[in-house]
């Protein structure tokens, strides 16, 4: 079956219903396009869990606290579209931003998640995550999918997400697919398309950075001076850290020596890259 591209929210509503009727399961992937191989594996996973498939592209203005980020946000809608017919994705949904925000965007209700929205992304990025829950409750809200898939990869906003659909009671599976890495470590993003060849070099540097801190605060390190050798280290070696941080998976608050299922996240500038990436791991408590 092709590709069907549709831009309003009913011919959206009538393909899941109409699947629906059917007794069809639908899998739903929300995406702001220029798609890669990280949202193919979103795509994969979403075709095993699912009968039929639907993709969104939104570049959602909503979410972009910078508004040249917002310009600059590359737009690739056939090249995304091959890419989904080869995928055997079913249903895109690419609306207008008029489509999406009818009464405008300064009159839009806003949907705001407390405590896991603060700090990491939330501290740097005021209003990013208002701007995701907002966009992210409205496509599901539109779609009436079965299951939503994300990417770990936006360790917070699959945090955000479920957190959000949990406390507002919206009827979907939300599903997290783990993080899609090139052969060197470098997590996949579309942000990577702004590197230079100098920086894509340098940028698997991020993911070692994160095994090495794992592994250290395993092996019973301090967690506040391994983050410091960590940042200092990769401050010297070109990136720019925006923050670096080992927090409890449960709800993102910063790690205790008690807890035993920690995350350590990155965001860091590389050029004008503002690349982001995370790795969890257990910490298995000696008893004495
Ligand atoms: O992760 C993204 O691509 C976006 O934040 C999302 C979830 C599609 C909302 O615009």
């Amino acid at each position: 079956m092709s590709l069907l591209t549709v831009s309003t929210v009913s011919e959206l509503r009538e393909f899941v219903q109409h699947a629906k009727f059917k007794g069809l399961s639908v899998g739903f992937v929300p995406t702001m396009g220029n798609l890669h191989a990280g949202h193919m594996s979103l795509i994969k996973q979403a075709k095993k869990h699912c009968d039929l498939v639907v993709a969104s592209i939104f570049v959602n203005p909503l979410q972009f606290n910078d508004k040249s980020d917002l310009t600059n946000y590359p737009r690739t809608l056939e090249q995304d579209q091959a890419l989904l017919t080869e995928n055997s994705c079913n249903l895109l949904f690419a609306p207008t931003v008029d489509e999406m925000y009818p009464n405008g965007q300064e009159s839009q209700t806003i949907v705001s998640v407390p405590d896991v929205s603060m700090g990491l992304c939330g501290g740097s990025r005021p209003g990013h995550f208002d701007g995701v829950a907002t966009v992210v409750t409205k496509l599901l809200n539109m779609a009436q999918a079965d299951k939503a898939f994300f990417g770990e990869k936006d360790f917070q906003q699959l945090a955000v997400i479920r957190k959000m659909v949990a406390d507002l009671c919206i009827p979907v599976d939300i599903v997290g697919v783990s993080t899609e890495r090139n052969s060197d470590g470098l997590a996949l993003s579309s942000r990577n398309g702004y590197l230079s060849t100098e920086e894509l070099a340098l940028a698997p540097a991020l993911y070692k950075a994160l095994q090495e801190v794992a592994t250290a605060v395993q092996q019973g390190n301090d967690f506040v001076t391994t983050l410091e050798q960590t940042q200092q280290r990769l401050n010297k070696q070109g990136f720019k850290v925006d923050y670096l941080s080992l927090c409890r998976v449960s709800d993102l608050k910063p790690a205790t020596a008690d807890d035993d299922q920690l995350v350590v996240l990155i965001a860091a500038f590389l050029g004008s890259a503002r690349l982001i990436d995370n790795l969890p791991f257990p910490l298995n408590r000696t008893s004495d």
